[in-house]
């Protein structure tokens, strides 16, 4: 097997997951490996060097592991953003359309304090529509978004640009 020099090297493709014509861009072989791991939150936070952060925001299911890794490294407070229905307080909820579907997500009302400095983060970024809603419910509860931080963009699907039309900075590692 060649040796693996960048974090593109430890992700896999899964042809039609999880439905046909899909290529499912797997980041579990990432997460699995220390060096690889280690390399991605690294190049995940080398951006924001100096900047201030108060909270890393994580969408679901894969944007816990990297967010909860990097709110560590950071010293600050983690807050998920998750599928309708999985968060125990009062929740502020927002639907959005998928590469796969349509679904909402929600975060508890008072994990965000008005000005507060957010950073999110998330595997992959694809149609940009999980971010989007990510991103209206932090701004719904008064948070100001630094920046948003994935490891996987799929330029074909246009969230990257979806992002900058809104006006917010994004950093990906692999494209
Ligand atoms: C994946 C991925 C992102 C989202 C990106 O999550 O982890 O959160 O899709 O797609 P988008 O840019 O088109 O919105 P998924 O919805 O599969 O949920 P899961 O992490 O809970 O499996
Ligand atoms: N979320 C949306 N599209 C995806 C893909 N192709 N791979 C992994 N996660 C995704």
């Amino acid at each position: 097997m060649p040796k693996k020099t960048s974090v593109q090297d430890y992700i896999r493709t899964i042809v039609d997951f999880p439905h046909e014509g899909i290529m499912f861009r797997d980041v579990t072989t990432l997460f699995a490996d220390p060096r690889g791991f280690r390399m991605a939150i690294d190049q995940m936070l080398h951006p924001y060097a100096g900047e201030q952060i108060d909270k890393v925001v994580g969408l679901e299911a894969r944007g816990f592991i990297l967010g909860g890794a990097i709110a560590h490294q950071l010293s600050v407070g983690f807050v998920p953003i998750r599928k309708k229905g999985k968060l125990p307080g009062t929740t502020i909820s927002q639907d959005y359309k998928l590469e796969y579907g349509e679904a909402i997500v929600e975060i508890h009302d008072d994990a965000i304090q008005p000005g507060e400095k957010i950073l999110v983060v998330d595997d992959l970024l694809a149609t940009g529509g999980t971010a989007e809603a990510g991103i209206k419910l932090i701004e719904r509860l008064g948070g100001e978004i630094v920046s948003c931080s994935f490891i996987v963009d799929l330029p074909d699907l246009g969230g990257r640009k979806r992002l900058e039309e809104m006006g917010m900075d994004a950093h990906v590692l692999c494209a």
